[in-house]
């Protein structure tokens, strides 16, 4: 049998998963799930395309890094701009079949966990939440403890000539990028004199603004779909979302802005 375009994209077996809980299905529920299935295949492709410019990174392949960062820089304006989609639904459509996701939640959504991990933005006790064996807990337990991208930036780094602290590199137990100031100075000399490391670094800040846009824009779809209710996952809600605001996965890229 030739390859077709249905056999290739396994498309039948795509259209199947599509399974809306309330009965009979309310309209916005189709909506509700092709987008958050849309979201984790994006999430895969970012992580995938993440691993790539860790050995990239590694291996002192600046161009290819940058290539592949752009990529992921796009991706992620699509997660965001897919937002907009989801805000067509209304409160009270959302309301019909919000009963029938019990404690089904974002919160719950491994490749998520997985990309933070991966950008350096560690909290080891957001693992509560994928449970101890559960699918996949293994592979977010690996990300967890693997070095970051970040880490593998400092390789990078290296090979540049920088002397990044030996503290700071891949810290056991796993926590957060720690900002650094020696980091910041050569970051800077970097932006000075190597005009092709600071389109990487651009980029690098491209996305970590992405990231922290997809989460305001994610507060406020929260916000005017459900207001003040607890979370399915268990949350507060809007409130503990707040939180995790304006918080940076590359602090040292945003440490060194005023002194450009
Ligand atoms: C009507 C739409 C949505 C509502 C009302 C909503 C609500 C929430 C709430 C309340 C939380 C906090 C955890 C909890 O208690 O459940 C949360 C977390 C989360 N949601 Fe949504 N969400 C919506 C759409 C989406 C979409 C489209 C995505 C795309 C993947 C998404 C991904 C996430 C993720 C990844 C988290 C965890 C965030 C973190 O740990 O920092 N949500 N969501």
């Amino acid at each position: 049998m030739p390859i077709t375009y249905l056999s290739y994209l396994k498309v039948d077996r795509l259209l199947s998963l599509q399974e809306p809980a309330s009965k009979p299905a309310e309209h916005d529920e189709l909506l509700f799930i092709v987008i958050h299935q849309v979201y984790e295949l994006w999430f895969k492709l970012v992580l995938h395309e993440l691993d790539k410019v860790k050995a990239d990174f590694s291996e002192n392949r600046l161009f290819d890094a940058i290539a592949t960062m752009k990529r992921v820089r796009t991706v992620l304006k699509t997660l965001v701009g897919q937002l907009d989609i989801l805000e067509t639904m209304t409160p009270l459509s959302f309301s019909a079949f919000r009963d029938r996701l019990e404690t089904a939640s974002g919160f719950q959504s491994l490749q998520f966990r997985e990309l933070e991990f991966v950008l350096g933005y560690k909290r080891p006790e957001m693992m509560e939440y994928v449970g101890p064996g559960g699918p996949g807990a293994e592979r977010v337990e690996g990300r967890l403890h693997e070095p970051s991208l970040v880490d593998h930036f400092y390789e990078f780094l290296v090979h540049r000539g920088v002397d990044v602290p030996a503290a700071i590199r891949h810290p056991q137990p796993p926590q957060s990028t720690i900002p650094d100031e020696q980091v910041q100075k050569e970051l800077l000399r970097l932006y000075r004199e190597s005009p092709d490391v600071a389109i990487l670094l651009e980029l690098m800040t491209d996305i970590d603004e992405g990231l922290q846009e997809w989460r305001y824009r994610h507060v406020k779809l929260v916000e005017r779909t459900i207001g003040s209710k607890r979370g399915t996952g268990g949350s507060p809600g809007v409130e503990f979302l707040k939180k995790s605001l304006f918080r940076p996965v590359f602090p040292d890229l945003w440490a060194i802005r005023h002194e450009m």
